[in-house]
Order: C-alpha cells, then structure tokens, then sequence
C-alpha cells in the first residue's frame, strides 16, 4: 500500500491505536477522517495535528453509521481506505449470569463486530469508486485463541476475523482487505491488564510496515506466538495454555 496521497476513515481515532494511526498517516500526506462517541477524545486527536477531520458517530447505532456514510459523501471525501479499528473489551465470567449485564454485551459486540460489518458494507460503494481502495480490520490475537476473562471480545473477534476472510474472498481483485493483529498495547483498553505491553507508537508503525509490505495479515510482536503454536499445536491445546498464563488474568 502507497502510505500517502490516501483519504482514510479511521474509526476510534479519538484514543489509543486509532489517535496514533491517524497523526501517523496525517503526518505521511493522507487526509485523514476520525469518528467515535466522545468529543473530547475526537478533539484531543485533532489537537496533535489540526488537518486531521473528525465526525461524532455512535457506531454501535445502525442509524449513525448511516448517517456517517451520507455526511462523508456530503463532505466530498473520496473515502479509499476503511480502517475499522473501535472496539470494546469487557471483562465477564460466563459462571456468574447474575453478573451479566445486556446492554453492556450487545454494546460490545455491536462495536466489535456488527460497525464494522455494517459500515464495510455501506462505505463500499464509496471505496469502489477510488482507485486503490483498501479495508483494513483490527482484530486481535484474542479472536484467534479465545481468552477467558474478555469471552465476548474474543467472540467478537473470532466474528471479525471470519467476515475478514470471507470478505476478502468475495472482494478478491476488486478491495485489498487486511487484517491486524496487534500485541497487547498500552492503552485505555489494557489498564486493567498487567503484562508486558509494548507502545503505541511502536504497534503504529509495525502496522505502517505491514500495510507497506502488502501484507494480508499484520502480525505483531507476541501475537506472533500465538499464530505459532496454533500451527504446531492442537486448537485446544494452545487455549489451555493461553489461559493457565497468570499474566492472561485482571487484578
Ligand atoms: N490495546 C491492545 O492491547 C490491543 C490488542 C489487540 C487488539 N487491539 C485492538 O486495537 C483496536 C484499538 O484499541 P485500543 O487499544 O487503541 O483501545 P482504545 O484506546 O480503548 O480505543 C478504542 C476506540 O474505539 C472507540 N469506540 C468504542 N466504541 C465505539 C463506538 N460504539 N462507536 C465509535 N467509536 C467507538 C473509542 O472511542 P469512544 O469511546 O470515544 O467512542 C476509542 O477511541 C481495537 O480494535 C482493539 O480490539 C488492541
């Protein structure tokens, strides 16, 4: 992938992975457009570098992201890359349904899986009509080997990850489809998370590597291990000892 001269949506652009794509990729010539639900975050992002574009969206509401699509045309931004990057992570205990709270699961995986199912789908009539048009998922190494503190994130993810497949079949010669899997990062996303993790700046330009590399799958630092013992050991065995690490569970 050229790393200019793109228009790219980064969704989640107002923290963590997405705030450091998008000063990244603004920083390279791209005209770079952020959404997400708080404001100030979207603001703070635009602070660090004031071309970059910022939308307001709630995209675990389908009407929203239909309006995000319609404002994006409106605004004359010839979309071509699609970087699907919010997400949510919850952490639950099947065992304790008392505990379960609805509305926080079908705000997960709505955000996790069902946005960027949707908004792939509404912007790629938009993205066809550009020359070099790419959709890029952030899944995780939690949707491939499922961790048992976050069930419905790594369900979430295993979705992603499926609909990433399957769409880059159906798109083959037509939309680069890429996904990413980055390592555990140091972001509002991990607070509660004790274990090694590495920067933001460093998975961003892991990731820019990648996308330079045309790579179709962006492995990152330790979820490279992961794809490692899936393709030596047995599924099941690799999520037994993904989950006995104590360094897998919150404090
Ligand atoms: N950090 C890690 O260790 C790690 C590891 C593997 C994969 N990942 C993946 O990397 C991506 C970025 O995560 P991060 O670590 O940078 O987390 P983060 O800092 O918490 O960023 C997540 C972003 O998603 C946005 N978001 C969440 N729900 C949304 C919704 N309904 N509508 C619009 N925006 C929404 C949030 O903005 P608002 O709250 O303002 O909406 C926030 O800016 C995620 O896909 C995550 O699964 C992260």
């Amino acid at each position: 992938m050229q790393l200019s001269g793109n228009t790219i949506l980064i969704t989640g652009g107002g923290s963590g992975i997405g705030q450091g794509l998008a000063v990244a990729l603004a920083e390279r010539d791209n005209t770079v457009i952020i959404c997400g639900r708080r404001q100030a975050a979207l603001d703070e992002t635009v602070a660090l570098n004031t071309a970059i574009h910022s939308y307001r969206c709630d995209l675990s509401n389908p009407d929203e992201i239909d309006h995000l699509v319609r404002q994006l045309s409106y605004d004359g931004h010839a979309v071509n890359v699609l970087i699907n990057n919010a997400a949510i992570l919850n952490h639950y205990h099947l065992g304790k349904p008392e505990r379960f709270d609805r509305a926080m699961a079908d705000t997960e995986i709505r955000a996790n899986l069902q946005a960027p199912v949707e908004l792939s789908m509404a912007l790629l009539p938009l993205l066809q009509q550009q020359s070099s048009p790419y959709i890029i998922n952030v899944g995780s190494p939690g949707g491939i080997v499922a961790v048992s503190t976050s069930p419905l994130y790594s369900a979430s993810k295993a979705g992603l990850h499926a609909f990433t497949q399957v769409l880059r079949l159906h798109l083959k010669d037509r939309v680069r489809v890429v996904e990413v899997f980055p390592p555990t990062v140091e972001t509002a996303m991990t607070t509660d998370i004790h274990r090694a993790k590495v920067g933001v700046n460093s998975c961003v330009q892991a990731i820019l590597k990648g996308l330079e590399q045309d790579r179709d799958e962006i492995w990152i630092g330790e979820g490279k291990i992961v794809r490692w013992l899936m393709n030596l050991l047995p599924p099941g065995w690799v999520f037994k000892l993904v989950n006995s690490q104590p360094s897998m569970h919150p404090k």
